[in-house]
């Protein structure tokens, strides 16, 4: 019997990419996974392909509505819901002097609010169940430390974590465990939006390494393991981090 039979877990923004790779753990597991996503017919293909444990649920994190109807959807189909992965987020890159309103704007209002709203609605519901839970943020290394360009990302990531420290404070005392995990370089679509950021910043990255002449290279080459360590190396705004092709079972949802 898997470590997760019996229990009910909505992901947010899992039709593709981690939090994809979760459901498919978590059905693996013998949990029943909501695939919840703002794109519904991309979700109703994960949940097809994951098979009968994934249903999929149409949520846009920013409206309350919305994730108001997914939780309500979740607790009929599921009869509850024992774990949250809380993992929709946006990514969008600038240097400090060309952050936009609107950009802040966008990536607060899905990574933060809708995060917290969602944590927010989903704890309602456990409470109300009293059956206690597990609530897992997605963090990230960006949320850990600053960088050049990403302010705005590393800000909401920053948020999250501080969020998840209040929240796992604040609601152990229904029996709601909350952390937060934070990935370093997952590859994924994540990577092709990145450089399409950087495609449209006109930011050509330069490399000159050793007194070699410049050549650009895409950032999601910084992606997958098979980049070269001499690339590896030139490129490190951080320090590399490890790299793992779907996430691990964490025992933050298995108690
Ligand atoms: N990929 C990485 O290298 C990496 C590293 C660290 C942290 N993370 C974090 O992990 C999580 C997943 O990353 P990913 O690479 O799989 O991202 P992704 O861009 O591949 O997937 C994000 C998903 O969120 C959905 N989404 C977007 N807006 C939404 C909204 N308003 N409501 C509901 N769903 C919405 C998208 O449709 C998409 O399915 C994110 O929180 C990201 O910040 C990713």
């Amino acid at each position: 019997m898997g470590r997760l039979a019996g229990k009910s877990a909505l992901i947010t923004g899992s039709a593709r990419g981690i939090g994809r790779a979760f459901a498919e753990a978590y059905a693996g597991e013998g949990a029943t996974v909501a695939i919840a996503d703002i794109d519904l017919d991309r979700a109703s293909e994960t949940a097809r392909q994951i098979g009968d444990a994934a249903y999929a649920l149409q949520l846009d994190v920013t409206r309350q509505s919305s994730i108001d109807e997914a939780v309500k959807a979740a607790e009929e189909h599921a009869g509850g819901i024992d774990i949250l992965v809380n993992n929709a987020a946006l990514f969008d890159m600038a240097p400090i002097v060309d952050i936009t309103r609107e950009s802040y704007d966008r990536l607060f209002a899905v990574n933060v609010a809708g995060a917290l709203f969602t944590m927010q609605a989903v704890a309602r519901s456990m409470i109300a169940r009293g059956k206690g839970g597990k609530i897992i943020n997605m963090a990230s290394q960006a949320g850990r430390r600053g960088e050049a360009l990403v302010g705005v990302y590393c800000a909401s990531k920053a948020a999250i974590i501080s969020l998840t420290q209040s929240a796992g404070l604040d609601l152990i005392r229904h029996g709601i465990n909350v952390n937060a995990i934070a990935p370093g370089v997952v590859e994924g679509e994540h990577w092709e939006h990145v450089d399409s950021c950087l495609r449209s910043m006109k930011v050509w990255l330069r490399a000159k390494r050793r007194s070699r002449s410049a050549r650009p290279f895409p950032m999601a080459a910084w992606a997958p393991r098979r980049i070269s360590s001499e690339w590896r190396s030139f490129w490190r705004p951080r320090k590399p981090t490890t790299w793992s092709p779907r996430p691990t079972m964490s025992t933050a949802a298995t108690g």
